[in-house]
């Protein structure tokens, strides 16, 4: 019998759930550990140095501790600015989660594609080298939202934010120049967890586009597909020692503590 493969998932704070949820629907027999390393939440507020520095020292730490065959850093402000560092340390597989701005440019029909991340994600030089190499014929707005992800957080603890404070994250995504912005590329893995509100608030219908499942398949293609019949087990850690455990009894995730061990 083959030994079970260990897949670490990594975000900032509840974002990288909806990452978690299409992987492991793709490798269920896989063991997981997700990390939330919510003591510096929001990682869009950190420097860019710094955010560095802290991702890469945890990083050491939790491969020591958890030997995991592949890593999904599930956080677009993390991806677009520490990827390469982590590559050039580590010699295990990592997968990162960039804003889909190919498949956006490739799919829109209006040729106006928005890009909605955290203000650090859509500053960055990584974006803006996606969309000078992606963005074909469209035009390509870039919106920085300050507060979207804190509002996903709240979502999912039950205090959801108002119609009005997300309507106004969203809005500068839809433009109207003659032609209407037809694709939104969700460039933050917290987004996801707000479709449903996103939808019903869009001034017209557009096609949200969440990366999960397209970095599932891409840990299928480097890991290997489904491999036994029995379930793996999925274990969080929480750098703030706050564990929110009805939120991850939603997604199905019963064994989780605070992670004392690497908080900072
Ligand atoms: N989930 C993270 C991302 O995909 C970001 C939220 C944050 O910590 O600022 O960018």
């Amino acid at each position: 019998m083959t030994a079970r493969q260990t897949i670490l998932m990594f975000d900032s704070g509840l974002g990288g759930l909806t990452v978690y949820r299409e992987v492991a629907a793709a490798r269920p027999d896989a063991d997981f550990v997700y990390v939330a390393d919510d003591a510096a939440f929001p990682y869009g507020a950190l420097a860019e140095p710094a955010l560095v520095e802290r991702v890469v020292d945890l990083m050491g730490d939790l491969i020591n501790a958890h030997r995991p065959d592949l890593i999904v850093i599930a956080c677009n402000t993390a991806s677009t600015i520490v990827l390469p560092q982590l590559r050039k340390k580590f010699s295990l597989p990592f997968v990162g989660t960039v804003p889909a701005i190919k498949p956006a440019c490739a799919t829109s029909v209006t040729k106006r594609v928005s890009v909605l991340g955290t203000e650090a994600t859509v500053k960055r030089e990584y974006t803006r080298v996606l969309i000078r190499d992606y963005a074909q014929d469209c035009v390509v707005t870039l919106v920085g939202a300050t507060a979207l992800a804190g509002y996903a957080e709240a979502e999912l603890h039950g205090t959801p934010a108002g119609d009005t404070a997300l309507r106004s994250e969203i809005a500068p995504c839809f433009l109207d120049d003659g032609a209407r912005t037809d694709t939104i590329v969700l460039a933050c893995t917290h987004y996801p967890l707000l479709i449903e509100r996103l939808r019903q608030l869009a001034p017209w219908p557009v096609n949200y586009i969440d990366p999960a499942p397209a970095i599932a398949r891409r840990v299928v293609d480097l890991l290997g597909p489904n491999a036994a019949a029995e379930p793996g087990s999925t274990r969080a850690l929480f750098t703030s020692g706050r564990v929110p455990q009805t939120v991850l009894a939603r997604f199905n995730i019963r064994s989780a503590k605070p992670a004392a061990s690497i908080s900072r």
